[in-house]
């Protein structure tokens, strides 16, 4: 039978097998229901450990919980770290990305909702409603591409690559997503 959480993984997976290799040290940091990590686990064989600021797991991984500011690892503790749809949750997006930089001795990946048309913005409100009741989201931050990238470049981080990622994701949210592969700048 259809399952919408396993289709989501699925195809948040395909996007993020690209960028880690087995036995990479990575950090999920918003995991949710971990389903993406476990797939990360099982078929990459990559060392994966996460992160959220409430248990939503639905796998044998159980997420860390941190207050969703400081991330509680050390320096350089991960080869990367990845952020997949979480950073339009967090009211504290620039302290969350530092801390990312902080624990991250290579790369950053980022996957992001990046509204383009005047009708995305009707289904960020939706968007916005539903992850109140499913996440306890109060203040919820969404940038455009420009946007993104700015933030990125305040920090220090640049854009390696990017990736649109395809509307067949989902079609009840069609809004425009990218992947943003960011490494330090030296
Ligand atoms: C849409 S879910 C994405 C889950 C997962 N990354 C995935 O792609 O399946 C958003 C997640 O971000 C988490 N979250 C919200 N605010 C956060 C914060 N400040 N720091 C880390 N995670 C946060 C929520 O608890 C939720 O698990």
């Amino acid at each position: 039978m259809f399952n919408i959480d396993q289709h989501y993984s699925r195809n948040t997976y395909s996007y993020l097998k690209h960028f880690i290799r087995r036995d990479d040290k990575v950090l999920d940091v918003g995991s949710g229901n971990c389903l993406v990590a476990q797939k990360i686990k099982d078929e990459l064989k990559a060392a994966i450990h996460c992160v959220d600021v409430c248990n939503h797991s639905k796998t044998s991984i159980t997420p860390k919980i941190f207050d969703g500011r400081k991330i509680p690892y050390g320096n350089k503790t991960f080869k990367s770290s990845l952020a997949a749809f979480v950073l339009h949750h967090c009211p504290h997006q620039e302290e969350l990305l530092q801390e990312m930089i902080r624990v991250s001795s290579q790369e950053i990946i980022i996957l992001e909702d990046v509204p383009q048309h005047w009708y995305d913005h009707w289904f960020i409100v939706l968007h916005r409603f539903t992850s109140y009741f499913k996440y306890n989201s109060k203040k919820m931050i969404f940038r455009r591409d420009g946007e993104w990238k700015a933030l990125f470049r305040k920090l220090g981080l640049r854009v390696k690559q990017e990736i649109e990622i395809k509307k067949d994701r989902g079609l009840v949210y069609p809004v425009n997503r990218k992947l943003y592969l960011l490494t330090v700048y030296a």
